[in-house]
């Protein structure tokens, strides 16, 4: 196949963790014969400084034209909470959400049989940590007016019927082919549009008949996650309640730094790790490059190369199951970032060992969307 990635390193350890992902692309690109046309673009604080705007056009340009984005980090001390907002870093990716109508960011909560000793959680517990957060990305409190009155400050959170009835038609369809339990988490004991959401998916879920729906406010939730993880299959909710409940599954595999996330919508879908920009470590090449390398993967189960998606994850679990890993991850042998990309690129590039069945293969991608 032969498709175009706008590449987006962003700030913070960005670069360094997108330059793995495009060695770990190029590997899968010469290894299975396809032709992946990278074009890099600014965004964030690199871009604030290199042409004043956090999204400049020629970088949304190259997104629009692209199949697919790879996204690193936004994100930097020098331009805080208090900085202008069209000089905030993360202006950028949400006006990049916006205009790509990214409304479905779908990012699983796995947890890694080598790694079950990072989680907080007992290893019983650890073990069964298997499930989807499907968060709306392009509404909500994040989109809605902010600002200031004589007595305080405010932030509106507004949601229509369209914009829940498309992500809750896609989280159905996905959980119709997991476990078939979908939990709607909200606030409905307080919110309005918490009671829309009820209203809109108590609907959807008509169309799914075999799958079990049931409703959870945020807070039950967020200590649910905790005490019994293994209830749940896929999550699906508001934008903020999705922000902080994906920090908290990150939380519950005991490295964040390990997990993907893919944002799906109208125009072509983005790939990025959700560790965030992570300044203290930038530049140092110690950041965990795998949540970016399996972001890949998840662009890889986009494309339908599901062969492709399955050597990413293989050879990133052999690479941990022999004991190598980046300095957080506690194992016996210690990687630097480029160590890491460099390690797992080359298993992929070299290995023999991809002889599953596509339709075993695509069973162990996780998503078909
Ligand atoms: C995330 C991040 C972003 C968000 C920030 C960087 C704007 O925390 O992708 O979860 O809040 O959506
Ligand atoms: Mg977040």
């Amino acid at each position: 196949m032969k498709k175009s990635i706008a590449i987006l390193p962003g700030d913070g350890v960005g670069p360094e963790v997108i330059d793995q992902a495009v060695k770990v692309l190029e590997a899968v690109g010469r290894r299975f014969h396809h032709d992946f046309e990278l074009t890099y673009g600014d965004i964030g604080a690199v871009a604030i400084r290199k042409h004043e705007t956090p999204l400049p056009y020629s970088t949304l340009d190259t997104c629009l034209k692209a199949d697919a984005v790879l996204f690193g980090a936004v994100g930097d001390p020098a331009y805080g909470v208090n900085a202008p907002v069209h000089l905030r870093p993360e202006q950028g990716l949400l006006q990049l959400r916006r205009h790509l109508g990214l409304y479905a960011n779908i990012r699983p909560v796995t947890g890694i049989p080598k790694l079950l000793h990072l989680s907080p959680l007992k290893r019983e517990k650890a073990k069964n940590v298997n499930f989807l957060i499907f968060r709306e990305l392009a509404s909500g409190v994040y989109y809605g007016e902010h600002g200031r009155d004589a007595e305080g400050a405010f932030d509106v959170i507004r949601y229509s019927e369209k914009e829940i009835e498309r992500l809750a038609q896609v989280a159905f369809y996905q959980a119709s082919k997991r476990k078939k339990r979908l939990t709607l988490v909200d606030k409905a004991n307080i919110m309005e549009t918490s009671r829309l959401w009820r209203e809109v998916c108590t609907r959807v879920a008509q169309g799914f008949p075999t799958v079990k729906f049931e409703c959870m406010y945020v807070d039950t939730a967020a200590m649910q996650m905790v005490s019994d993880p293994a209830q749940f299959d896929v999550i699906l909710t508001e934008n903020l309640f999705g922000d902080i409940l994906s920090d908290l599954g990150g939380g519950l595999t005991g490295s964040i730094g390990l997990m993907p996330s893919a944002s799906l919508g109208e125009k072509a879908p983005l790939y990025e790790p959700i560790h965030g920009s992570f300044p203290r470590a930038a530049g140092a090449d110690v950041a965990n490059p795998i949540g970016a390398i399996l972001s890949v993967a998840m662009m890889m189960d986009h494309f339908k190369a599901y062969e492709e998606a399955f050597a990413i994850r293989e050879m990133v679990q052999k690479t941990l199951e022999k004991g190598i890993g980046t300095a957080e991850l506690g194992l016996d042998t210690v990687y630097s970032c480029s160590q890491m990309g460099d390690t797992i690129a080359y298993l992929i590039e070299e290995s023999e060992e991809f002889n599953l069945s596509a339709e075993e293969m695509g069973k162990r991608a996780g998503i078909i969307i």
